[in-house]
């Protein structure tokens, strides 16, 4: 139970002071103070997103980090199955040649027909040959392999290269409410087109020192996108993912995030468990995997705050 502390009495300021009103509220009501967050900010109460009776347009949101293991993939997977909680139509894009969030979702890359490698590649494959239903009801997948890997190289030679994953995804903007796409780690042709593609970015950042640094580079690419391909392009939020709140250390790195970045930090924070390697390992979503697990609770309060800052603003 948070403490309770009793409100301001409210002073009559009205202009006629020789009426005395009876005040306009009780002055017993008792509103509960609000909590401190692991950001070090107030933490607000988001709502379940408002259920939508139609689908689409979708807006297109990169998860970009050139980091690798920061929880890009992790967050793809579980923010998305969050949103299809909440009735949002979700699609995933594999747009890194390693396929973990394809593996992740339990595909086998060795048996994939057809990837998003066909997708940008062939111009007489069509979007709805290569989608694959999640396992997850009200979000699909587009795969990916190793093939993505020689896409970087090709495309190099096409015209409007920077342009070509955000022409394939053209079809699926009617069909879905979101399309999370999961960026490799680096900061090549294969994420400048997904940054090209999206209406915003999501930045997942370990709670570790160094991992602030990377931030400016990446800031920088993003910059240059936004110059040069995507005036709109919009960083919805960086998010804190491994956070331990025992240690000093994780809740000293939010702090600095938050003096860096204000607002842009999203009140949500993901913490360490080991339960999100488990899921990985089952092919699921820790919220279906681990349904009641702290990992899964702050997956479902990530997607009520994206809701609130990104889909229904
Ligand atoms: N909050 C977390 N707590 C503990 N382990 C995590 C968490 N998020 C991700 N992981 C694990 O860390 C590894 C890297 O995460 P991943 O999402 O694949 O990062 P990226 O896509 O940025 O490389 C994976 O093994 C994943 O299961
Ligand atoms: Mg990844």
């Amino acid at each position: 139970m948070p403490p309770l502390v009793r409100p301001p009495a409210p002073t009559n300021t009205g202009v006629d002071d020789r009426v005395s009103e009876p005040l306009a509220f009780p002055t017993e009501t008792l509103v509960a103070e609000q909590e401190i967050g692991p950001t070090g900010r107030p933490m607000p109460v988001f709502h379940d997103p408002k259920p939508v009776t139609e689908h689409g347009p979708a807006r297109v949101i990169s998860m970009c980090n050139q980091k690798g293991g920061v929880g890009k993939t992790t967050t793809t997977i579980n923010l998305g199955a969050s949103l299809a909680e909440f009735g949002r139509k979700v699609l995933l894009v594999d747009f890194d040649p390693q396929g973990s969030l394809s593996v992740g979702l339990g595909l086998n890359p060795h048996e994939m027909d057809l990837t998003i490698y066909n997708l940008l590649m062939q111009r007489d494959v069509e979007l709805d040959e290569v989608v694959v239903p999640s396992g997850t009801p009200g979000m699909d997948l587009l795969p990916s392999n190793i093939d993505l890997a020689a896409a970087e190289v090709q495309l190099v030679h096409e015209v409007a290269r920077e342009q070509t994953l955000q022409r394939v995804l053209k079809p699926a903007l009617a069909k879905y409410d979101v399309i999370l796409i999961d960026c490799q780690p680096s900061l090549g042709l294969l994420t400048v087109n997904a940054l090209t593609a999206s209406d915003g970015v999501i930045i997942p950042l370990e709670c570790e020192y160094f991992a602030l640094r990377g931030v400016a580079l990446l800031k920088n690419t993003i910059d240059k996108v936004k110059e040069r391909l995507n005036p709109d392009l919009v960083v919805e939020g960086i998010l804190g993912t491994m956070f331990d709140g025992r240690t000093l250390h994780s809740r000293e790195v939010m702090e600095r995030l938050v003096q860096a970045w204000g607002d842009k930090v999203f009140h949500t924070v993901i913490r360490r468990t080991v339960k999100f390697s488990d899921a990985t390992v089952a092919g699921e979503p820790i919220t279906s995997y681990a349904a009641t697990s702290t990992g899964a609770d702050h997956y479902r309060q990530l997607a009520r705050e994206v809701a609130e800052r990104c889909l229904d603003a």
